[in-house]
């Protein structure tokens, strides 16, 4: 088999470079931020410290308004990867507006956050390769379990 030349990687690789520099004028709109939300659920309810820092740490940047966006936020397609995940993530879950939801809907993600939170389906695989603080325990998925499902039955008892 005849090796491939040098000639084919220079243009495969200034191939890619052009491709790479071509995709980063693509405009794209991260979702926007904000600080300001009284309607947060870290702010309304009432949870031990760790429990509260574990949903900061490891749920707020794709299921709140408080996305901290990274460097490579600003860098295709990094970019666009981080957007749909903020965007699909704040679409099911969005805790900074936990008080506009009604007790059944807060019921409901309630026990969503459980059943994702004990199968390890959250927080999203790839999410605590770059944010290492994230990760949770099998100890911290336990106890963030427990605490969901226990406010999940205060909330349906309470009038
Ligand atoms: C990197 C972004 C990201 C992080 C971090 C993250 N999620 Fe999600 N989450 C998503 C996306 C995207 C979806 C939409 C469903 C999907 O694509 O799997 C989702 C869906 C969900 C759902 C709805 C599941 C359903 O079937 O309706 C729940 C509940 C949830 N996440 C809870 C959490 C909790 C709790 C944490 C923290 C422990 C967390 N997520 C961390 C991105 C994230």
């Amino acid at each position: 088999m005849k090796k491939v030349s040098r000639k084919f990687w220079k243009y495969f690789f200034g191939g890619l470079i052009v491709l790479f520099v071509g995709i980063q004028f693509i405009p794209i709109k991260m979702p926007v931020t904000s600080e300001n939300n009284p309607d947060d659920f870290l702010m309304n309810v009432k949870m031990p410290e760790h429990v509260a820092s574990m949903f900061r740490e490891s749920c707020y940047d794709c299921h709140s308004n408080e996305t901290k966006y990274p460097w490579y936020s600003r860098i295709a397609p990094s970019s666009w990867l981080l957007a749909s995940d903020v965007i699909g993530g704040r679409n099911h879950v969005n805790f900074s507006n936990w008080n506009k939801l009604s007790k059944a809907q807060q019921i409901a993600v309630l026990s969503d956050v459980a059943s994702e939170v004990k199968s390890g389906d959250m927080p999203f695989w790839a999410y605590p390769i770059m944010h290492p603080k994230a990760r949770l325990s099998a100890a911290d998925r336990k106890e963030l379990v427990d605490w969901a499902q226990n406010y999940q039955n205060q909330i349906f008892y309470s009038h």
